[in-house]
């Protein structure tokens, strides 16, 4: 079966402000993808975008707000309409206020839940019909090692990871043979989740148990280069990746 390149490839990645998106924008445009960048912080996209294009890359950007079901139709229609097709819709976009239940952070559940999960619920409505239309596409969701580890301060987190698995799990099964879903699940990485901690303290202790031996950014960016260039007929679900001195959870 014929390998798969990236070169050429139309991708589409929310959430490609910092972390774990901007490396995937960056490596996947260096792989020869032409990369459509959405978040809400668009001077950080634009100049995402000039480094991409200064490098010789293909890439523009939009504003996106994966909680309104409307931007998201228009960013992956924005995604054709630039290139031409779309073949990979990244749903990245995510936050982690981790707190303990009895603090009673309900806005930030609230937000949690619209943006990790009904982000990635949106994404997939944009882009499925275009995918089915054409009959091939793919999906990579951002997890998480939380979409099947839960404990303290991180209920509501994993709760949101746990069901993007499951949507993950069950839109493979219902679509075309065509199109393929792939989950990628980082362990602890270098980037700015941990500043939507609102909770000084808990954010201290976080950084102290959990954000050490962070991998970097572009160890997830390689992952999800894997799953995209593997041929036609061969859908990689799911990839779990930690640092190797990430243990216990
Ligand atoms: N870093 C880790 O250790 C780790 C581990 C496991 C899983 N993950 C997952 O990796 C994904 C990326 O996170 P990250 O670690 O790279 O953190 P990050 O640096 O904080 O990036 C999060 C991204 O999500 C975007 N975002 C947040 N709310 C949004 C909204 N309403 N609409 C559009 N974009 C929104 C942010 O952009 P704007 O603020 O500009 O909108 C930003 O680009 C998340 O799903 C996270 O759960 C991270």
């Amino acid at each position: 079966m014929e390998q798969i390149k990236i070169q050429g490839k139309v991708v589409a990645i929310t959430g490609a402000s910092s972390g774990i998106g901007e490396a995937i924008a960056k490596h996947l445009a260096k792989l020869g993808a032409k990369v459509v960048l959405g978040a809400r912080r668009t001077d950080n996209l634009k100049t995402i975008t000039g480094a991409i294009i200064a490098q010789g890359g293909q890439a523009v950007y939009k504003s996106l707000d994966v909680t309104d079901q409307q931007d998201v139709a228009s960013f992956a229609k924005f995604a054709t309409e630039q290139y031409g097709t779309l073949d990979v819709f990244i749903n990245n976009a995510g936050l982690m206020p981790l707190s303990m239940i009895n603090a009673y952070k309900i806005k930030e559940w609230h937000q949690m839940i619209d943006v990790n999960v009904k982000g990635v619920l949106h994404g997939i409505a944009a882009a499925l019909p275009i995918f089915e239309a054409k009959d091939s596409g793919q999906f990579v969701n951002i997890t998480s090692v939380g979409d099947r580890w839960v404990g303290p301060t991180s209920t509501v987190y994993s709760a949101t990871k746990f069901a993007v698995r499951a949507i993950s799990d069950g839109l493979r099964q219902e679509v075309s043979e065509n199109i393929r879903v792939t989950l990628v699940a980082p362990g602890a990485t270098q980037s700015e989740l941990a500043e939507t901690i609102s909770d000084p303290e808990l954010k201290k202790q976080a950084i102290e148990k959990f954000r050490i031996n962070l991998l970097p950014a572009e160890a997830i960016a390689r992952a999800v280069a894997y799953a995209i260039e593997q041929p036609a007929d061969v859908d990689v679900n799911e990839i779990v990746v930690r640092p190797t001195a990430q243990k216990s959870f």
